[in-house]
């Protein structure tokens, strides 16, 4: 059946590498990646990341591609309904429906984080921050309302409500304004103007030398050191949670496995390469993460603060209040913290507006509808969901609750299936003729058994391991690694003289909520996608 948006298109396919790698790059390049490779271990981390990368990032990134066009081609753009049509049967639409709840999900709280950046650029550009006097810790957990549940909708710049308003107008204009002429042309502005800034901040950094002569050690070497030095490998590797922490990653930040990837891929046809071009997406979103995020806030934040400074500090606790103490011990640190910020603004956009298309061309097709009640649907969907993160902003617990289960626990689920449907249900060779289709470059020969055997294995590997420690809260040992029960199980039903938390539960029925809503939206698609007399039937019978 033919779906109301299948006119559009990427402009170009500098264009499409460009939004893909938009979509990559963010948040998870510039504040996760660091504070993951500091606290596990640099060096060992680093290892346990780059197995990652090319076991489970460019295979998935690979299949997402290639499904994706594949689906395109039949005129869908939705991961629910070409699962379908891979499965060759109407209930294969299921395996699809994650593909459009991860990005919805995660969309809900990191437009909330989107906005603390777009805050702490404008305040330091204003000269609001940036002060040697002030304390970060404090000025952090009150702006974005971490003391108290309740709006901070302070309009002014003490709290971040003015621009979460800001933020979420921006990504809905961009998103409503289309594919090309929202989402590409806005990434292609926005990718080369976060390199320059990145490039600009990295080049400070690494000529920050001794910033203080009586502290020699607090050096740009030993910076680095901190951050790389491989120290114990052979013991560190046999750690699991190094894996699950680099596996989990690798996930969220080449966007693979979110949705994200299969729904771009759709708009691209046959004559377009898809295997150069994911691989060049890739390597532009490992360039910003390991070439440029790895180099800045651990480095920068040992030398002013040294190594006891920057331990322990957690993602945000690095970002929103080590780095600005350190660009207060900086010259020109008002203008040095305006840039990262804004850079982390940038990056966090690009990302949200590619978490937006999925579930717009879900709702397009699934409900037969146009872009603009597409976008007013899931707009006002996210929005909800956003409200309820924002205002229950104590303690960051919504944020951290859905992050966990959406941004951790449901892309392993979708990203294995994914590869599975690609490797078993299509089959390898089928799947890489596919993929050579239109291609620049082939896929080597040597890698078909790590599409085919490895990958699958390692992620049900990985994330056996996952859930028995993060949802059975199993405490078992490991090669010496000791593991607690996990707080997100405890927080939903008590336990350890806890109650249960209202938050928690509440975190968790929001996601339920959307989850059962777009399942529904699902359930009632499959006529229109693959009814008796519509062109899904023929094309199941096709795939089947
Ligand atoms: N890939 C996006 C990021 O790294 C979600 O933040």
């Amino acid at each position: 059946m033919a779906t109301p948006q299948a006119s559009e298109n990427w402009s170009s396919r500098l264009g499409v590498i460009m939004a893909v790698a938009g979509s990559a790059v963010g948040l998870g390049n510039f504040l996760r990646f660091p504070g993951k490779a500091a606290t596990y271990g640099g060096g060992a981390f680093m290892i346990a990341y780059f197995v990652s990368l090319v076991i489970i990032g460019v295979s998935i990134c690979w299949a997402e591609w290639t499904l994706g066009r594949w689906g395109g081609k039949r005129g869908f753009h939705s991961s629910p309904a070409i699962m379908g049509l891979i499965v060759g049967r109407p209930w294969g639409r299921f395996l699809g429906v994650l593909g459009v709840i991860i990005p919805v999900g995660i969309y809900m709280y990191y437009v909330y984080i989107e906005a603390w950046c777009l805050g702490y650029a404008v305040q330091f550009a204003t000269g609001r921050l940036g002060g040697p006097d002030i304390d970060y810790a404090k000025h952090f957990v009150e702006y974005v309302g971490a003391n108290a549940d309740g709006f901070s909708l302070g309009l002014g710049m003490g709290q971040v409500g003015l621009f979460v308003l800001i933020v979420y107008l921006l990504n809905f204009v961009l998103i409503y304004r289309g594919l090309a002429k929202g989402i590409e042309w806005f990434c292609k502005w926005a990718m080369p103007a976060l390199m320059v800034i990145a490039l600009i901040i990295v080049v400070r950094v690494l000529t920050l030398g001794t910033p203080d002569p009586t502290l020699p050690e607090q050096n740009v070497a030993n910076g680095l050191g901190y951050m790389w030095n491989p120290g114990n490998i052979g013991e560190q590797l046999r750690n699991p949670q190094l894996w699950l922490e680099a596996a989990g990653q690798i996930f969220f930040s080449l966007s693979v496995g979110f949705g994200v990837i299969i729904t771009y891929a759709s708009y691209l046809t046959e004559k377009d390469d898809v295997v150069l071009s994911g691989l060049t997406a890739t390597s532009a979103n490992e360039f910003c993460e390991v070439g440029l995020g790895g180099l800045m806030s651990i480095p920068a934040g040992f030398v002013f603060l040294g190594a006891a400074g920057i331990a322990g500090q957690g993602t945000f606790g690095l970002g929103f209040t080590v780095l600005p103490q350190v660009f207060s011990h900086m010259a020109f640190g008002h203008v040095f913290g305006a840039l990262f910020f804004f850079l982390l603004f940038l990056a966090a956009i690009t990302s949200s507006l590619s978490m937006l298309q999925p579930g717009i061309a879900f709702l397009e097709e699934a409900m037969g509808i146009g872009r603009k009640m597409s976008v007013t649907i899931l707009g006002a969907l996210t929005a909800l969901g956003s409200l309820f993160v924002w205002y229950y902003s104590k303690d960051l617990k919504a944020l951290d609750t859905i992050d966990f289960w959406v941004g951790t626990c449901f892309i392993f689920i979708q990203g294995t299936i994914l590869i599975v449907l690609f490797s078993w249900v299509v089959g390898v060779d089928r799947g890489l003729d596919e993929a050579h289709k239109g291609a620049a470059i082939r896929v080597p020969g040597w890698f078909r058994p790590i599409m085919q055997w490895l990958c699958p294995t390692f992620l049900i590997s990985i994330f056996v391991l996952w859930l028995a420690k993060n949802v059975f809260g199993w405490n078992f040992q490991f090669s010496g690694a000791e593991f607690a029960p996990s707080g997100y199980i405890t927080d939903l039903i008590g336990g350890d003289g806890t109650p249960p938390s209202t938050v928690a539960r509440a975190s968790v029925a929001v996601v339920g909520v959307t989850i059962a809503f777009l399942t529904i939206v699902t359930h009632l698609a499959g006529r229109r996608w693959y009814g008796a007399d519509g062109k899904g039937a023929t094309l199941l019978e096709e795939t089947r």
